[in-house]
């Protein structure tokens, strides 16, 4: 079938899907394939993957070993329930994660998205405190800002504005804390005299909920689509961690951006040098081979349930399923072997430098923030006044559109200024994306960051 007859033919056929992201674009492409960091579409043009699915392409497209690993699983059995038989890839699975996890980490739920793991992750938190005698330990706190995912209690926990007003009587009305962003600080103070307020701020809310009714703080220790990738500093984590063990909370880091590499530690939260309770990871994982996610439990929380031998009252029936398992253990063999984590930290300062040459000067950049192969963008009407676009120009899906139509793919998000304003982009290129892939992508969004310019800024 000619390239234009199969647009016509998906185009015409899309209607049947229900849901798109909210204020995405109509995509007018075929994704045909993909190899390494490029994907091509149905006309055979080839664009460069940096932003990698969102975040999930760590290893790059097309992957053979991969590939072989899944269909070897397949040809001996695709499927049996977790809850019948031992499920040989998937042991080694865990017990792989548990070796490049915190050492206080030692079990492992899996389960088939990031959404389903901190569903899972919180509510481990409350049976945890249910079996210590405290089932009225049952709020999550969390920030706004924050996204831990579309499912009830995820989506609870999530200060996203934008992915939470339709469904506002569904959620929980948990608290929510200001996100550590410096670059536009919700309490307009200053590093370091600010005496790290937005940590503070926790006690302060905990305090005022009353601890016996809070189960777990969550965060994502490196922001993603709603803060852009911000970085908190460096104080701010072992403050946290500090407070929550004072009140007998749990501390839930959703690495499902962060997590097995992509800032150049094996998980985000190692840059601080904390040990979380509760650790969920999904897309690099995968790195886009199949869907699969994993919850990291620590050895204390094993032990309450061990002690009172109670099991988890909880659990999806493809998760872990052996096919998915052997492809994980695939990428995972690659990332190790191949010193993956070790390049992106490396690599990340070039794409870091890079970065900031081709895209700092332009007057529609407000700030590039991230670590490793994670950069955020904001896009910003005024740099002085940090004003941001209105919502309804939809600023960040036109970037997208830009950059693409350049052939470079980058993820689009907003929300940045206090949930309701605010656009900017991300890219988190495979990890082992080579330094001429960065040197052309970015060429290509220093050309896209001026189209955008002379089509927004008239
Ligand atoms: C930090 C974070 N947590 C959770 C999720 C939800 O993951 P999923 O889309 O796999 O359900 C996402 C997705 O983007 C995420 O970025």
């Amino acid at each position: 079938m000619e390239a234009q007859e199969r647009l016509a033919e998906a185009q015409k056929l899309s209607g049947r899907v229900f849901g798109t992201i909210h204020g995405a674009l109509v995509p007018e492409v075929i994704c045909d394939h993909g190899d390494g960091i490029y994907l091509f579409d149905h006309t055979g043009r080839r664009y460069i993957d940096f932003s990698g699915g969102p975040h999930v392409v760590s290893i790059g497209h097309g992957n053979k070993q991969v590939r072989d690993a899944m269909m070897r699983q397949m040809e001996k059995v695709s499927f049996f329930y977790r809850g019948f038989w031992l499920n040989e890839p998937l042991l080694k699975l865990a017990d792989r994660i548990v070796k490049v996890a915190p050492s206080n980490i030692g079990l492992v739920q899996f389960c088939n998205s990031g959404s389903e793991a901190n569903e899972t992750a919180i509510k481990i938190a409350c049976q945890y405190h249910v079996e210590r005698g405290h089932p009225q330990k049952h709020m999550i706190i969390s920030r706004w800002q924050g996204y831990h995912g579309m499912t009830v209690g995820a989506l609870s926990a999530s200060g996203h504005v934008v992915r939470r007003t339709k469904f506002g009587l569904l959620l929980h009305n948990w608290p929510k804390i200001p996100a550590p962003l410096c670059y536009r600080c919700a309490f307009d103070m200053e590093y370091p005299s600010c005496g790290i307020k937005c940590a503070r701020v926790l006690e302060e809310t905990i305090n005022q909920v009353g601890p016996q009714f809070v189960a777990a703080f969550m965060a994502e220790p490196i922001g993603g689509a709603g803060t852009a990738c911000m970085v908190p500093v460096k104080e701010y984590y072992p403050m946290i961690r500090d407070i929550c063990d004072r009140h007998d909370i749990l501390f839930i880091d959703d690495e499902i951006i962060c997590g097995l590499g992509r800032t150049g530690q094996w998980f985000g939260i190692d840059h601080w040098g904390v040990q979380p309770d509760i650790i969920t990871v999904a897309k690099s994982m995968t790195g886009g081979y199949t869907p699969m996610a994993a919850v990291l439990i620590a050895k204390k929380i094993g032990q309450v349930f061990d002690e009172t031998g109670a099991p988890f009252v909880h659990g999806f029936t493809m998760e872990g399923n052996p096919v998915s398992a052997a492809g994980v253990l695939a990428v995972l063999d690659i990332i190790e072997s191949q010193k993956l984590v070790e390049r992106s930290a490396r690599i990340g300062e070039y794409f870091f430098q890079v970065g900031r040459e081709r895209l700092a000067h332009h007057s529609t950049v407000g700030d590039i923030r991230g670590k490793g192969l994670l950069m955020g963008i904001e896009l910003v009407k005024n740099r002085q006044t940090k004003e941001p676009f209105d919502p309804q120009l939809k600023a960040a899906n036109h970037f997208q559109r830009l950059a693409m139509a350049r052939g470079c793919m980058v993820y689009p998000t907003t929300g940045v200024d206090n949930g309701v304003r605010g656009d900017h982009y991300l890219v988190s290129p495979p990890y082992n994306v080579t330094e001429a892939e960065i040197d052309e992508a970015f060429g290509l969004l220093d050309a896209a960051q001026t189209d955008f310019e002379n089509e927004f800024l008239q």
